[in-house]
């Protein structure tokens, strides 16, 4: 069953307490199920006009999608997995990246808000994974569609992990807030600081705000100026991330002192 529904807006601050947005996640698409919210999100665009800042969301993503082709596990109702629908016709598709950029940025927001900045270690992982203490708490899908050099519209697909505490084969390399805190958090109250820090983001991308968001990605980069271990075609080498370009390219400088730049399918990081 499909549900649109509408949260009212007292002033400034919305049910939740918190600061009410002015787009993102207004309109909110709750489906108990479905395999993806990123592929019901996008059929919608493709079949009805729905507006900037349209959420999709679920408590169970049967078959959700990930990253290079891989897919993305949640538990039911333990998650959060949702997909932001906007229209960033202001953004060339060269600068595509820089959804990638706020939407981690947005991410690393909301964890900082909910823990503990000195007890826990927030990092972004190129293109635009999230760590804590090196271990995984989120992954990020962005589908875009391209106007004449513009994007039309895009899919942001946010998949974080709050109540699951069991991870099977990736238990090494995933957490959770409860794992974190040992407290069970409200999946909704996360989901409303989520719209409330993407829009902040979203906003100074609109208004060009390019250097501000560079260098606040970068400095929450994981392993920016140090020595790093990376594979590329099952051969591991060494470097020192330099910086993320606006195509999104690593910058990596190699041990014999040249820079080279490497695509998300080229490299991936060995932590
Ligand atoms: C990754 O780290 O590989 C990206 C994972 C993205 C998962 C989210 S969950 C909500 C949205 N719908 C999907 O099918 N994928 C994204």
């Amino acid at each position: 069953m499909l549900t649109f529904y509408k949260f009212a807006l007292s002033n400034k601050i919305n049910l939740f307490g918190l600061m009410a947005t002015l787009f993102i996640g207004q309109n909110k698409v709750f489906l108990p199920e479905t395999d993806s919210t990123n592929s019901y999100a996008i059929s919608l665009l493709k079949n009805v006009n729905c507006i900037e800042g349209t959420v999709v969301l679920t408590n169970n993503q049967t078959k959700g999608r990930g990253q290079r082709g891989n897919s993305w596990k949640a538990d039911p109702s333990m998650n959060i997995t949702l997909s932001l629908i906007l229209k960033p016709g202001f953004l060339s598709s060269k600068k595509a990246f820089f959804l990638s950029k706020i939407t981690a940025l947005a991410l690393y927001d909301v964890l900082t808000d909910i823990l503990n900045e000195s007890q826990f270690d927030i990092k972004i992982k190129w293109p635009n994974d999230i760590l804590v203490n090196g271990k995984k708490i989120a992954g990020v899908l962005i589908e875009n569609s391209v106007i004449d050099e513009s994007l039309g519209w895009s899919v942001v697909g946010i998949g974080l992990n709050v109540n699951q505490t069991l991870f099977g084969a990736l238990a090494e390399t995933a957490t959770s807030f409860t794992l974190l805190t040992g407290k069970t958090e409200s999946i909704e109250t996360i989901s409303e600081k989520l719209y409330s820090y993407f829009e902040k983001w979203y906003l100074k991308l609109k208004q060009d705000k390019f250097n501000e968001i560079n260098a606040a990605y970068l400095n929450h980069l994981f392993g920016i100026n140090r020595l790093q271990n990376f594979k590329q075609n099952s051969i591991n080498f060494k470097g020192t991330i330099k910086d993320v370009n606006e195509q999104g390219l690593l910058i990596v400088q190699l041990e014999n002192g040249i820079e080279k730049s490497f695509e998300i399918k080229e490299i991936s990081l060995v932590i």
